[in-house]
């Protein structure tokens, strides 16, 4: 069973009779670890309630545009931006045809618009108006846009007419609503990651880091394995949960850090620096703890080794993206990185932002490389993973 913790899901449902079994979905969603909300369209609320929805995600159901409560919780824009998948599951021909069209006169085709997640819609209909050739058309026209088609099945149907329309089995839909999450561009190849901060012993019992959560490298490690690739995640301490399925190394100061990277980039065809490495460390760890009796403490620092240069320059053939945390000048200091640092890639981030970065679930960040900058807007860190894992595959791809 594919695991889909960590993954974000709006399960949006439209006015159909297929509709008692969203509550299905949403319920072996949460099973696979997958955050699900719920967006109802009128047409749904004649089918299922809300309430049913609610008690079952756990979360408030957005149900209008116009429904203040739900707009101070998630606006409808924020809850496009934090989904990974949205699933439509039952779409009928009508939501469909809202969807070809653009429209954005009701919650679920505004989102639709706004979102930049992987979109999936499960058909759920009378078989003549799946037959019919404008859904015919309508689907086909969703399917060249990216969207994936799930379903429909054959059978009888509630209306009595057997025939194709018929919603898919919730476990077929969450299947192939999984397989969306995993792509084979880095199938076989050997991706080691650095994530985290590390920390700089001063004593016994205190030390000097940096502002991490890890929580981009991990989305990273995440994404790479969902692309086929064998994973090393290298991380200092940081409160997350391990990637299933990754080899993982825990470090602590930036020398095993530097290690540990230089072991396993030897046998890497892609390493990825996400680590905030302390730049110092101090020049000796004093054995016991440093007293605090007096005002002042000095401390001599020297400089710790650059990670991801060191490791760039002992593997010519390995591709390296690092990335820039900056508050000032991003692209300029990014571009600059990117020679001094012998880099393939850098990304590079706006760390003056407190929306973004950090400890944030969001980030918005540059593509730098030697010819070409690529804008990622605002998403959540699952999704610009995997859309930064494929704008590395294709990279890695292009030159080998
Ligand atoms: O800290 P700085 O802005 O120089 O970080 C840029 C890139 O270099 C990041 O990818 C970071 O992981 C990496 N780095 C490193 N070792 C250091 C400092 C930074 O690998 N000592």
């Amino acid at each position: 069973m594919c695991s889909l913790s960590n993954k974000r899901i709006i399960v949006g449902v439209t006015g159909g009779i297929a509709a008692y079994k969203s509550a299905e979905i949403v319920r072996r969603l949460q099973d696979r670890g997958a955050d699900v909300r719920v967006v109802m369209t009128p047409g749904a609320e004649e089918f299922i309630r809300p309430l049913t929805m609610q008690a079952l995600s756990g979360h408030p159901v957005h149900c209008g545009l116009l429904d203040e409560k739900a707009e101070a919780g998630m606006g409808h824009i924020e809850l496009a931006r934090w989904a990974d998948l949205l699933l439509i599951a039952p779409a009928t021909a009508d939501f469909i045809a809202t969807m070809v069209h653009g429209r954005a006169d009701n919650l679920l085709g505004a989102i639709y618009l706004a979102t930049s997640a992987l979109v999936a819609v499960a058909p759920a209909m009378n078989q003549g108006m799946w037959r019919h050739p404008a859904s015919l058309d309508n689907v086909e026209k969703l399917n060249q846009r990216g969207v994936t088609i799930i379903g429909p099945d054959s059978g009888i149907q509630a209306c009595g007419d057997t025939g194709p329309g018929r919603m898919e089995q919730p476990d077929t839909i969450i299947n192939q609503a999984s397989d969306m999450f995993t792509s084979k561009s880095l199938q076989g190849k050997k991706v080691v990651i650095t994530a985290g901060p590390t920390r700089e012993a001063l004593d016994p019992v205190r030390y000097i880091s940096n502002h991490s959560s890890g929580k981009m490298g991990y989305a990273l490690a995440t994404a790479a394995l969902d692309a086929g690739a064998d994973v090393v995640l290298i991380s200092g301490p940081v409160n997350l949960s391990i990637p299933e399925r990754c080899q993982y190394l825990s470090v602590i100061s930036a020398n095993d850090m530097l290690l540990a990277s230089l072991e396993y980039a030897k046998k890497a065809d892609i390493f990825i620096a996400t680590a905030a490495v302390a730049d110092y460390r101090a020049v000796s760890i004093a054995e016991n703890k440093i007293k605090s009796d007096s005002d002042v403490l000095t401390v001599n620092f020297e400089k710790n080794p650059d990670i991801v240069s060191t490791v760039a320059t002992a593997n010519e053939s390995l591709f390296v993206v690092g990335f820039a945390a900056e508050s000032t000048g991003v692209e300029n200091y990014a571009k600059g990185k990117l020679k001094t640092k012998g880099l393939n890639a850098i990304i590079a981030n706006d760390i003056s932002r407190s929306d973004i970065g950090f400890n944030s679930d969001d980030n918005e960040v540059s593509w730098i490389d030697t010819d070409s900058s690529i804008a990622f807007s605002k998403r959540s860190k699952t999704q610009l993973s995997r859309d930064l894992i494929a704008q590395i595959a294709h990279k890695y791809n292009d030159q080998h």
